[in-house]
């Protein structure tokens, strides 16, 4: 069996982040989303793997290399437009060969891995096998329709009116059955190929499509505030260790990481939070569910449920809060507004102003 990991595409709903770098790069706890689901694959025993690139090819290859750092052995299959998911799977067709293939969407976060889903379909065979979850909203997702045995009866990409709440996770299961169906398919309204409906073409020409819908919690990281929910997430179970230099001045609470390198002084810190190799804190704030990558600086500052990324510096501002902070971007304050009280006290007065 092989895996499909796709980490092309343009990740706008990420942007301005995702301008400039692929979107499966972005760190969950310090490390990039796209890594979980390499560590996924493998622990479900696949080791060849094939990488869809775009755009951003250059920086998923210096990422994620000859894959021997995750115990896999990746193939790089560039797709020179983000045609589709559906489109992917005709790009890779060489390197998929006759092979059944779990196809797995870079910015998916999924906890509790795939082994079940794997065993599963490799127990029944169907000609494809698809995860469904429950959603609150479900039209921004391909959704399912089953029937009252559970069956799929139909699928819709991202539909005005969703039939259900169960919507398909990024990672699907495939025998080489899905070559035919994609090429078959036509641009949706949306101009992309869709796999939800090469899905569809399988079930009207007869074959066999299982779903199992997972309870366990799924995230599509496409957006801010699934990446601050997922690093959260992750953050919980990180285990408290510090490598770096904590001053005799600092207070750390909870689960908090420190990392080979990073220097701490002056500052409290209030679990479940991690600080990267190299970065500084001093005479701050750092609040839980706080990701600050390698090399940062953060002074004079508050900052909690956030994501900092690598050489980000903040610097004398007050509480951020909810924030994706990009690769070397610089935080500091805006001048002062000139401005002036006009006070008519009574005597005895006590006053606060904020300054
Ligand atoms: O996350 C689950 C959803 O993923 C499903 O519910 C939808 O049915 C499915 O179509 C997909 O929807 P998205 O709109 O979220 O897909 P997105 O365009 O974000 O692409 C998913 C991943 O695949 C992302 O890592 C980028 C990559 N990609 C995407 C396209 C369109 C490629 O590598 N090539 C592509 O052509």
């Amino acid at each position: 069996m092989k895996a499909l990991v796709l980490a092309g595409g343009a990740g706008t709903r990420l942007r301005p982040l995702t301008h400039t770098s692929a979107k499966q790069l972005v760190p969950v706890a310090n490390k990039p989303v796209l890594f979980y689901g390499l560590e996924a694959i493998k622990d479900a025993g696949i080791t060849d793997v094939g990488l869809i690139v775009g755009d951003t090819a250059a920086e998923i290859q210096t990422a994620v290399g000859d894959g021997s750092a995750f115990g896999i052995h990746t193939t790089y299959i560039r797709q020179d437009a983000p045609l589709g998911l559906a489109h992917a799977v005709l790009v890779a067709r060489d390197f998929l060969g006759d092979d059944d293939f779990v196809m797995y969407l870079g910015d998916n976060f999924i906890v509790g891995g795939i082994n079940d889903l794997v065993e599963e379909f490799s127990a029944h065979r169907p000609h494809a096998q698809i995860m469904l979850t429950e959603v609150s909203d479900a039209r921004s997702f391909g959704v399912a329709e089953l029937d009252a045995a559970g069956q799929v009866i139909g699928l819709e990409e991202k539909p005005k009116q969703p039939k259900s709440n169960l919507a398909l996770v990024g990672v699907y299961m495939f025998t080489p059955a899905i070559h035919e169906a994609v090429r078959n398919l036509k641009p949706s309204w949306r101009g992309e190929l869709e796999i939800t409906e090469a899905i569809q073409w399988l079930i009207d020409n007869g074959k066999q499509v299982r779903s199992t819908t997972i309870t366990g919690y799924w995230k599509d990281t496409g957006n801010v505030s699934d990446m601050l929910e997922v690093n959260r997430l992750v953050l919980e179970t990180v285990e408290p260790h510090v490598l770096g230099t904590v001053e005799a001045d600092c207070e750390l609470i909870g689960r908090v990481v420190v990392e080979a390198g990073a220097q701490v002084s002056g500052s409290r810190i209030v679990g479940p939070a991690i600080i990267g190799a190299g970065t500084k804190v001093i005479s701050s704030y750092i609040g839980p569910f706080t990701a600050i990558a390698q090399e940062c600086m953060v002074d004079d500052s508050e900052i909690e449920y956030s994501i900092v990324l690598r050489g980000a510096s903040i610097r004398g501002v007050g509480r951020i809060e909810a924030s994706i902070i990009g690769h070397y971007a610089e935080v500091t304050p805006a001048p002062r507004v000139p401005r002036a009280y006009r006070l008519v006290l009574g005597d005895h007065s006590k006053v606060q102003i904020s300054s």
